[in-house]
């Protein structure tokens, strides 16, 4: 690694890596073409490296971020026990020919006074939003400013966190920020296990048991495949499986409309989304599958 000049910009092998602004402003102001951009709180695996790839295949140049945001953390949340690795995180991104990494310190994010912050309504009151108070306002905050920094044409978001990527769908949209936010689909280990940061926290029978979440989202998924379009029925499905697994602890269960995530008691053909959220030992997990029905079904209570 070599620090070039007074900058804060280090050459990690071929990966630009800036903590300041004035580096990432002088980065930025020389790309020509398309950028996409990828946030990220860093600990990558194949799920973050598969939006990377993404952009890379629609964009002319990709930047990272890796900034772990304590505001989207609750007070008895996980921040502390956060996994972090910015070496094997670079190194991985180096593979992938990211051009751009940006690494900013929290007090850089958040200076001394800060006090504006994001609130998006209605999208953000129900399931993560309810379980987690707080969640989105640290989560729409980091982004807007991370993408008024970085002013990427377009930013790749994963459907593993789908209110997430959907709440920040509404606050391009209602902001006027010029990017397209692109969603991918979620990727899995080959059990079935959405893959997480959070995974490495896993004791080795609590990873077992952590297969239950997209067990129970598949069953959920093939009932309403064969036409069961009650979204209680199915609700009732996914609680059962969970209830299953004993070291497992179900949070929440929502069959909620794909795009506003409101409750449905009835899956039409807009299909739904199921989302699941469980604690298997002392981690909270996280997953969802899209529901559709044949467009013959009716419900069958
Ligand atoms: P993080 O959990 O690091 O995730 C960064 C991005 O990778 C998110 O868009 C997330 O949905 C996506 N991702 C994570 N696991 C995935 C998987 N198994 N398959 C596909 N995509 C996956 O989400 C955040 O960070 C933060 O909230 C952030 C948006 C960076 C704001 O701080």
């Amino acid at each position: 690694m070599a620090v070039v000049g007074r900058q804060r910009s280090v050459h990690y092998q071929r990966v630009d890596v800036v903590d300041t602004l004035q580096a990432l402003e002088a980065w930025r102001s020389k790309v020509t073409g398309t950028l996409g951009f990828v946030p990220t709180m860093g600990a990558l695996h194949e799920g973050h490296l598969s939006l990377v790839r993404r952009a890379g295949a629609e964009c002319d140049q990709v930047a990272v971020s890796i900034f772990i945001n304590p505001t989207q953390f609750g007070p008895a949340e996980d921040l502390d026990r956060y996994p972090r690795n910015v070496s094997a995180d670079l190194a991985l991104l180096h593979r992938e020919g990211t051009a751009l990494v940006f690494t900013p310190t929290a007090a850089l994010v958040y200076p001394p006074g800060f006090s504006t912050w994001v609130s998006v309504e209605g999208l953000t009151e129900r399931w993560e939003g309810a379980s987690r108070p707080g969640h989105f306002r640290g989560v729409a905050t980091v982004v807007l400013k991370l993408l008024d920094l970085v002013r990427p044409q377009r930013a790749y978001f994963g459907e593993k966190d789908y209110q997430q990527f959907r709440v920040v769908e509404r606050m391009v949209r209602d902001l006027n920020v010029p990017t397209t936010i692109v969603s991918c689909p979620t990727v899995r280990e080959p059990d079935g296990l959405a893959m997480s940061s959070r995974n490495v926290n896993l004791a080795p029978d609590d990873r077992r048991a952590a297969t239950v979440l997209s067990r129970a989202l598949r069953v959920a998924q093939a009932e309403c495949a064969t036409g069961e379009r009650d979204a209680k029925a199915l609700r009732l499905l996914v609680e059962k499986t969970i209830a299953g697994e004993p070291l497992a602890r179900l949070d929440y269960v929502a069959v909620a409309d794909p795009l506003t995530l409101e409750p449905l008691t009835v899956i039409d053909d807009r299909g739904a989304v199921c989302c699941v959220a469980a604690w298997v030992g002392g981690v909270r997990l996280i997953d969802n599958l899209l529901l559709t029905a044949p467009t013959d079904a009716r419900p069958r209570s």
